[in-house]
C-alpha cells in the first residue's frame, strides 16, 4: 500500500510538472573537491576519509569549500530488487558510514552517476533506475550528484536529465545537480531548470595549452579549456553555473602556471572543485586554493563571468562585473615570455557585452588593489605599469573612489 501510495505520488508530481530542481544550493559558484583528477578508479573509503580530514586542516573548508564528491568506480552490484550497492572491498564500512564522516567533519558529500546504461568506467548506470538510486542517494544523505554522460546511445540530453532532476527532487533530499555531457547537447540552452551547473568541455588535463590525445576523445589544458568558454557567460548566473571542469592546482603545472588557471577559473565564476590529493599538498598549493581575495572574486553575490577586453601577442585582459559598483580585472599572460602592461585607464570605457555593466574610467576614479600580492596600488588615475610573468596572472580589485 505504501508502495503505492509513493507510485501514485511520483506520477502526480510528474504529471502536473511539480517535480523541480532544489531551489537555493548554489546561489554562489559550488566550491570542493572531485577525487576523479588525481585518483581516477583508485578510490576507497580511506582516499575519501583523508580527504575530508585534509579538507578541514589545511584551512580550506574556512576558505569556502564544502563538497567531497566521489567520482567514478565507487560502484558494486544492482542487487535483485535493482537497488545499487557499493564496492564492499572498497568501502567496508558502508557509504552512509563514509557519508556521515564526511557530514561531522561539517562538509557536504557528493556521488557520481551516469544517465547511460554504464558509467564512463564501465560500472552500472542510472538508466532504468533513476528514481531507485535517487532513493538509495537520500538515504545515504548524498547532497550532490554528479551525471556523467557515457553509453547514453541515442537517448536525449534534456528528457535524460530532467529524468533524474525528478527523482532527485521526489526522492525528498535536497541535492546540488551536477549535469556532466560535456556541452555536447548545448546545455546551456536547456539546463537553468534542471540542474545548477553543466559541464561545458570534454576533459581538463593538467597542462596549460596542450591536447592529450586518448584516441577516440581528447582531454585539454587549460587555455584550451579556458577558449572554450566564449559566447558561454551570458546562460550562467546565481543557481546555474558554466563549469568548466574539475581544477588540476596541486597536480603538476607550474606555480604561476596554477595560479592563473585559479585566477581564471575564479574570473569565470566557475565551480572551485579542487582535482588534486588534498592530503599531500605543498604551501604553495594551499596557498593558492585558499586565497582568499581571488575565492571572494569568485564567489561575488552578483554571479558574472568574465569576459575579455583585449588580447594582444599573447597579453588578455578581461574584467569581472562585482557587486556594489566594484570590478576584478585580470591581466592573463599565455606567451612564454613576460608580458610588459602598461594600461592607462582614462583611455579606456568598458562595455559588458552581455550583460548591463560598463564603466568610464574617464569620469570615474577606482582605488585598486594587487590580489595575489594583497597591496593597495595607485588609483585609475594613474597609467598602470607592470611586468606579468610568462604564464601568470596580475589581478586588480577595482573600487569606486570614495
Ligand atoms: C568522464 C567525466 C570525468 C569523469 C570520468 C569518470 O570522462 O567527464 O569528469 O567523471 O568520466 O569515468
Amino acid at each position: 500500500m505504501k508502495i503505492k501510495i509513493s507510485l501514485l505520488l511520483c506520477l502526480a508530481l510528474s504529471l502536473t510538472g511539480l517535480a523541480q530542481k532544489f531551489d537555493n544550493l548554489a546561489e554562489t559558484p559550488p566550491m570542493g573537491w572531485n577525487s576523479w583528477n588525481k585518483f581516477a578508479c583508485n578510490i576507497n573509503e580511506q582516499v575519501i576519509r583523508d580527504a575530508a580530514d585534509a579538507m578541514v586542516e589545511s584551512g580550506m573548508k574556512d576558505a569556502g569549500y564544502e563538497y567531497i564528491v566521489i567520482d567514478d568506480c565507487w560502484h558494486g552490484q544492482r542487487d535483485e530488487n535493482g537497488f545499487i550497492h557499493e564496492d564492499k572491498e572498497k568501502f567496508p564500512s558502508g557509504m552512509k558510514a563514509l557519508v556521515d564522516y564526511v557530514h561531522s567533519k561539517g562538509l557536504k558529500f557528493g556521488i557520481y552517476s551516469d544517465a547511460g546504461t554504464e558509467t564512463c568506467g564501465g560500472e552500472p548506470g542510472s538508466r532504468g533506475h533513476e528514481y531507485q538510486d535517487a532513493i538509495t542517494y537520500a538515504k545515504w544523505g548524498v547532497d550532490y550528484l554528479k551525471y556523467d554522460w557515457c553509453n547514453t546511445g541515442t537517448q536525449n540530453a534534456e528528457a535524460s536529465y530532467t529524468t533524474m532532476r525528478n527523482a532527485l527532487y521526489e526522492a525528498g533530499r535536497p541535492v546540488l545537480f551536477a549535469i556532466c555531457e560535456w556541452g555536447d547537447n548545448q546545455p546551456w540552452e536547456w539546463a537553468q531548470d534542471i540542474g545548477h551547473m553543466w559541464r561545458t568541455t570534454g576533459d581538463i588535463y593538467p597542462c596549460w595549452d596542450c591536447e592529450e590525445d586518448h584516441g577516440d576523445w581528447s582531454s585539454w589544458g587549460v587555455l584550451r579549456i579556458l577558449d572554450m568558454q566564449e559566447g558561454l557567460r551570458k546562460y550562467a548566473g546565481p543557481g546555474h553555473w558554466n563549469d568548466p571542469d574539475m581544477m588540476e592546482v596541486g597536480n603538476g603545472m607550474s606555480q604561476s602556471e596554477d595560479r592563473a588557471h585559479f585566477t581564471m577559473w575564479s574570473m569565470l565564476a566557475a565551480p572551485l572543485i579542487a582535482g588534486n590529493d588534498l592530503s599531500d599538498m605543498s604551501e604553495e598549493t594551499i596557498a593558492i586554493l585558499t586565497n582568499e581575495k581571488m575565492i571572494a572574486i569568485n564567489q561575488d553575490s552578483l554571479g558574472v563571468q568574465a569576459f575579455k577586453y583585449n588580447s594582444e601577442d599573447g597579453l588578455e585582459t578581461w574584467f569581472k562585473p562585482l557587486s556594489n559598483g566594484e570590478w576584478a580585472v585580470t591581466f592573463l599572460n599565455r606567451a612564454d615570455e613576460a608580458r610588459d602592461v602598461e594600461f592607462n585607464w582614462k583611455e579606456h570605457q568598458i562595455e559588458d557585452p552581455d550583460f548591463d555593466y560598463s564603466v568610464d574610467f574617464s569620469n570615474t576614479t577606482f582605488e585598486m588593489e594587487n590580489v595575489w600580492k594583497d597591496q593597495k596600488l595607485q588609483n585609475t588615475n594613474r597609467t598602470l605599469k607592470a611586468k606579468v610573468p610568462s604564464h601568470d596572472v596580475l589581478t586588480l580589485r577595482l573600487s569606486p573612489k570614495k
